[in-house]
């Protein structure tokens, strides 16, 4: 199966510094995956990238600048886990479409973190699974899966277990694009994934075992997008 795993940068780096347990955890998860898979990596931004987007907003900056900072904070994430994966990895962050074609050309595990500005890292990794041809996306994030309201301000917002990539996009289509915040998908994501028809799941990054039944589609917890 080829597989691309989008992890947010909500769970590398959940409070400014990068949680290196977690990470060293993680890439001897995918390494083990990679035994039977072909794998790519995206790694999202977490909040020192958003810290900066927020603080640097007062200054009035354009958005494009502070997506850009998204897309650097993203990178410097990908850097942790490329620096736990070792000589398993491709040994630079890939950031465009040739590059990503050569990185898996060598087999070694590609790993992203931003690329363009309008977009998070969910969206990279569906643009990723696309040129990779890949039968599965998994989004591992620091809440369960998607939910009908932000699970972290209502606590009566509940998990939506299955739901098709049409509906994710209405969903998420009012909200215009801003820089940082945490949005479960954004719009191209959604988008993207509607035009692609890739299988995603959306889950918790933090529990790996869940993950390895995602994989195997084995009563996971999570959201199945379809
Ligand atoms: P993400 O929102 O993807 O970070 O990127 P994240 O930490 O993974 O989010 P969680 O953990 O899944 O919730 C951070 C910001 O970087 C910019 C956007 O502003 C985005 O909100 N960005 C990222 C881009 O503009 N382009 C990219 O390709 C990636």
């Amino acid at each position: 199966m080829r597989i691309v795993f989008k992890i947010g940068g909500s769970i590398i780096c959940p409070r400014g510094v990068p949680d290196i347990n977690y990470v060293k955890k993680l890439s001897k998860f995918l390494l083990e995956i990679k035994r039977k898979n072909d794998i790519i990596i995206v790694v999202g931004g977490g909040k020192m990238t958003k810290d900066y987007i927020r603080s640097t907003r007062t200054l009035n900056p354009s958005e494009s600048l502070l997506d850009s900072m998204g897309i650097l904070g993203a990178r410097m994430n990908a850097m942790v886990v490329m620096a736990s994966l070792g000589k398993h990895a491709y040994p630079k962050i890939v950031k465009n479409k040739e590059e990503l074609e050569h990185g898996i050309f060598t087999r070694k595990v590609v790993v992203m973190g931003g690329t363009v500005p309008g977009q998070t890292t969910n969206a990279v990794a569906v643009a990723a699974a696309q040129f990779f041809r890949a039968n599965l996306i998994i989004i591992g994030t620091d809440v369960k899966g998607v939910y009908d309201k932000d699970p972290r301000k209502y606590k009566s917002a509940k998990m939506i277990k299955n739901i098709k990539t049409q509906d994710l996009y209405r969903m998420v289509k009012v909200k215009k694009h801003v820089a940082g915040p945490l949005i479960v998908m954004d719009q191209v994501a959604a988008r993207l994934l509607e035009k692609t028809k890739i299988r995603a799941i959306l889950l918790d990054g933090r529990n790996l075992e869940n993950m390895k039944k995602a994989i195997s589609c084995k009563g996971f917890t999570g959201t199945s997008i379809e």
